[in-house]
């Protein structure tokens, strides 16, 4: 089949975002101006650069609590500064307990029962537990076409590893099994890595 965006799918379900995966997730925390808390995912997120080593994410629609926005981009409007964290697999279910479209006043490391340590290099909380945690702060925010779409960038300015998810010098996926967004309501982990060695190196 084919069709053109503007003159709809015809399919029950919008099949877009089953064609761009697996996504990997950023679970975003983040602070406000007034100290409040707010923790929640994205799968609009990679990183973009090494040096500076760079991510982004992107924001799609908005809560009525917010002007135009949602409560992680809108404290990141007031702070400048982000946390990425990594989600693994055993924590699906928190992960996506922060998903909801709660009162900007509600803090989700408390909603979702989620152990938070202190940032390094940056004013905000982050996943203790996590696989990994990029601390990162804004370099723009850009207004995408159409109602409150918007690309976060941000530079990564300190970057935390648990412990045993380091095997031989390697940050080994396969310790953790990284969580991943599929279409729908739809997710993958991964269990299984294979190398292919790339040509001329
Ligand atoms: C796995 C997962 C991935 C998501 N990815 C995105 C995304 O890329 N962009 C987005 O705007 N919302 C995404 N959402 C929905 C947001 O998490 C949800 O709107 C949340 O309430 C936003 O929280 P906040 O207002 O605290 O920022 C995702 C939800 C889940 C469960």
């Amino acid at each position: 089949m084919f069709y053109r965006p503007e003159d709809g799918h015809g399919l029950p379900h919008n099949p877009f975002n089953a064609i761009v995966t697996p996504r990997p997730i950023g679970w975003i925390s983040t602070r406000g101006a007034d100290g409040s808390e707010n923790l929640a995912p994205y799968s609009f997120f990679n990183a973009v650069a090494y040096v500076p080593p760079q991510v982004m994410f992107a924001s799609t629609s908005a809560k009525p609590d917010r002007d135009g926005t949602k409560d992680s981009v809108a404290n990141i409007r007031e702070t400048s500064v982000f946390c990425v964290n990594v989600v693994e697999y055993a924590m699906r279910d928190v992960m996506n307990l922060t998903s909801g479209p709660w009162p900007r006043e509600v803090d989700e490391f408390n909603k979702a029962d989620v152990a938070r340590e202190a940032c390094e290099t940056i004013a905000c909380s982050r996943v203790a537990d996590a696989p990994a945690n990029l601390e990162c702060r804004l370099t723009q925010i850009v207004q995408l076409p159409g109602d409150a779409n918007v690309v976060v960038f941000g530079e990564v300015t300190g970057v935390h590893l648990r412990d045993d998810c380091l095997r031989d010098g390697l940050f080994d996926v396969t310790t953790f099994q990284p969580l991943t967004r599929l279409g729908y309501r739809d997710y993958s982990r991964i269990t299984e890595v294979f190398r292919i060695e790339r040509p001329g190196e």
